[in-house]
Order: structure tokens, then C-alpha cells, then sequence
């Protein structure tokens, strides 16, 4: 298949382009495109054969749901059996934007759409060239991210192109994405809410207008949860992997600095091609075969903004080891982190901690 490629002013898009991609989403096909967090490959959510080709464009697992993309607060209550109280205030706070809201759904929403599951997950990106292609598709647009399965998420139209050129129809391009890392997850079908993935909306946020929201176990996990603890499918899959081993150093600065460097000549010595993750305050301390900074600790959104990227940069420069640095959990840091132990395969050194003491 040849993938069109066009490309949009992020502010003002042209409509005619729009157009284009919306025909194609409504006669079944798939268009990436980008949002607020990273970039989408949307197909039409009320149509399983376009859903199906979803699946097999990314490689994605069945068990897996996208998430569907609404245009409209109000297209909601078409979509799910109720809305709970807790989810208008939400939803009024914060769409459009980076959150995801998981509701019992409807029986309007095929079963491939939901991976069998009773909930459906809706949310309203805050991107002109996203709202304006689900509002001329006139339809709801399922769209995980725009990456091939266990593949770091695409912030620019260039990955999207990397791993799915000639898989999908289309590739709207409109720059790089704004936040870098996906929508924060809150399960509504429960009560008290459940926070299931962290991402561009800070849990501290979402507190202080929901305040009895709960983080799932998953968000801070350092190691792999069993599978009774799952929640949410994308739990189960293997994540933001590079080729190359990641090793996540974590810890107070000095003492992360210092096991950086420790693990690096130690690498370099086997013979090991290395790449380090360092942030602006650190890295000039390292000497490896590549060195990029993520940002300023001071900065965590930038942090999340670059993350994905440099995991394609570094891995693009065929290393065997990532070293990276954790960072502080609080706002955006708690998903940066959340991504940066999913991508190690929770391979997580504790620097400055006594061997064998958790
Ligand atoms: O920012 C984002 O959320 C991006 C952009 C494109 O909107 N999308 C995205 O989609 O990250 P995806 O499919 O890569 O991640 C969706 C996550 C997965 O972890 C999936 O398991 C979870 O949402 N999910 C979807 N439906 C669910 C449901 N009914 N119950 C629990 N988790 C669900
Ligand atoms: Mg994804």
C-alpha cells in the first residue's frame, strides 16, 4: 500500500488536506494523526473491519483496546451506558486534553473496538488537526498510538513513517507533538476512580477535583505485575522497548551520577557500544558512545516531551546498552518514570542503596 503523505499547519490546518483524511476514515481506511500527546492511527470506532486492519497495521495484540477519540463532550452518551457524576466534572475540567475516561459502554461500540472487555476508553484530544478529522469524519476515531506494537510512541510524523510507512493509508503531519507522553488513564467503572496509566494530566491535578482517585499498583510498579493485579490490558504488553538493553539507574543525583559512570566503563570495557540518558544537570559528568540529555530535572515536562524521541535517537545509533536516569516522580514525572521502567523491562538499579536492601 502507498501511505499519503500530507502535511498540515498544526494551528491552521488546511481544511482541503482534512478532507482527504476524513474520506479515507469513513470508507473504512487508517490515517495517523497528530494530538496534543502523541501521534494517533486512527480508524473509524464503529466499524470492525477498519478496527481489525488497526490491529494488524501496528501488530497489536487483540486483547488490547484503542482508545476512541470523540470531537464533542456530548458524543459521549452515545458511546457508554452511563455517565457518572464523578466523569462530568472530569471531563468539564479537562477536555479537551490529555486524559482518557473508561465508562461501561454501549451496544453501539463493536466488540473488537473494546477487546471484548464491558468498558470502552473515550477521550477528547486538545489538537485542531485531531478534532477537525473526527469532526469531518462524523464519526468517533479509535487510535492508539502510531507505532508499531511495543515501540516507543511516535511525537513526530517521521516515526509514525519509520514503522508503519506502507502499512497505512495515510499520515496527517502537523510537527512535533506538544506533551510527548500519552494520555493519563482513570477508570470511572469503578468507584472510588482508578488511576490505570499516568500521563500528560498529573495525578496531582485530577486530586484536587476528584479527590478519592487511587493509583493503580501498576503506575509506580518496579517490577512486573502478576496477572491478577492487571487491570488494563496494555499492562500485560511489553512497552517502549528499544532494541538495545535499558538500564534505569534511580536514586538521589550524585549517587546516580556516580553508577552511571560506574555502569558505563564497566559496559565499555566488555566491548559494549553505550548510550546514556542523562538530564542538562548531568551530563557532562559521562563519557560513552552517545550522550543525550532528556531535559532539566527542573523541567519534567520537557523531560516528557523529548523521552520517546531520544529512545528512537539512541537506539537509531545501534548501541547494546541504554543507561538511563530516573528522575523525580512528582506531576509529569510520574509518567516519564512509569515509561522509563516499562522500557528497562523493570531492569532498575537503586543507586546509592547498600547491595541486597530494597
Ligand atoms: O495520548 C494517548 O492516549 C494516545 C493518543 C493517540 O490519543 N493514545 C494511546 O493509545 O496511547 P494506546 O492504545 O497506545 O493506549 C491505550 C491504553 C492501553 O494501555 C489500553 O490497554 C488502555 O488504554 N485501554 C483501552 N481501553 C481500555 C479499557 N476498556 N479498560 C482499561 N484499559 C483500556
Ligand atoms: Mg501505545
Amino acid at each position: 500500500m502507498k501511505t499519503l503523505f500530507l502535511k498540515v499547519d498544526p494551528e491552521n490546518p488546511d481544511l482541503t488536506k482534512i478532507q482527504t483524511a476524513a474520506e479515507i476514515i469513513r470508507r473504512g481506511g487508517l490515517v495517523a494523526f497528530p494530538t496534543e500527546t502523541v501521534y494517533g492511527l486512527g480508524a473509524d470506532a464503529l466499524n470492525s473491519e477498519a478496527v481489525l486492519a488497526l490491529f494488524e497495521a501496528k501488530k497489536r495484540p487483540l486483547d488490547n483496546p484503542p482508545i476512541v477519540h470523540v470531537a464533542d463532550p456530548r458524543e459521549v452518551y452515545r458511546l457508554v451506558e452511563d455517565v457518572p457524576a464523578k466523569a462530568r466534572v472530569l471531563m468539564d475540567k479537562f477536555w479537551p486534553g490529555p486524559l482518557t475516561l473508561i465508562f461501561r459502554h454501549s451496544q453501539i461500540v463493536p466488540n473488537v473496538t473494546v477487546a471484548g472487555l464491558d468498558t470502552v476508553a473515550i477521550r477528547m484530544p486538545k489538537h485542531r488537526v485531531a478534532l477537525e478529522l473526527i469532526k469531518q469524519s462524523c464519526r468517533p476515531i479509535a487510535a492508539p498510538s502510531a507505532n508499531l506494537a511495543g515501540k516507543p510512541s511516535p511525537t513526530t510524523a517521521q516515526h509514525v513513517f519509520e514503522d508503519l510507512d506502507g502499512r497505512i493509508d495515510a499520515i496527517l503531519d502537523g510537527g512535533a507533538t506538544n506533551i510527548g507522553v500519552e494520555s493519563t488513564v482513570v477508570d470511572l467503572s469503578v468507584d472510588p476512580p482508578l488511576l490505570l496509566r499516568p500521563g500528560g494530566t498529573p495525578f496531582e491535578a485530577l486530586k484536587k477535583v476528584v479527590c478519592e482517585i487511587k493509583l493503580h499498583a501498576f503506575v509506580k510498579a518496579e517490577q512486573e505485575l502478576s496477572l491478577k493485579e492487571i487491570r488494563s490490558p496494555g499492562m500485560a504488553h511489553k512497552h517502549y522497548a528499544p532494541k538495545a538493553e535499558v538500564i534505569l539507574v534511580e536514586g538521589k543525583v550524585p549517587a546516580v551520577s556516580a553508577k552511571v559512570i560506574e555502569l558505563a566503563e564497566s559496559f565499555g570495557l566488555k566491548g559494549k557500544k553505550v548510550g546514556i540518558l542523562a538530564t542538562d544537570e548531568t551530563q557532562t559528568c559521562y563519557q560513552a558512545d552517545v550522550v543525550k540529555s532528556l531535559g532539566s530535572r527542573s523541567n519534567l515536562a520537557s523531560v516528557a516531551q523529548n523521552l520517546f524521541r531520544l529512545l528512537r535517537e539512541v537506539d537509531s545509533e545501534n548501541v547494546d546498552i541504554i543507561i538511563a536516569e530516573g528522575v523525580s516522580s512528582e506531576g509529569l514525572g510520574l509518567a516519564v518514570m512509569n515509561r522509563l521502567r516499562k522500557a528497562s523491562g523493570y531492569h532498575i538499579i537503586k543507586a546509592g542503596r547498600a547491595k541486597g536492601s530494597k
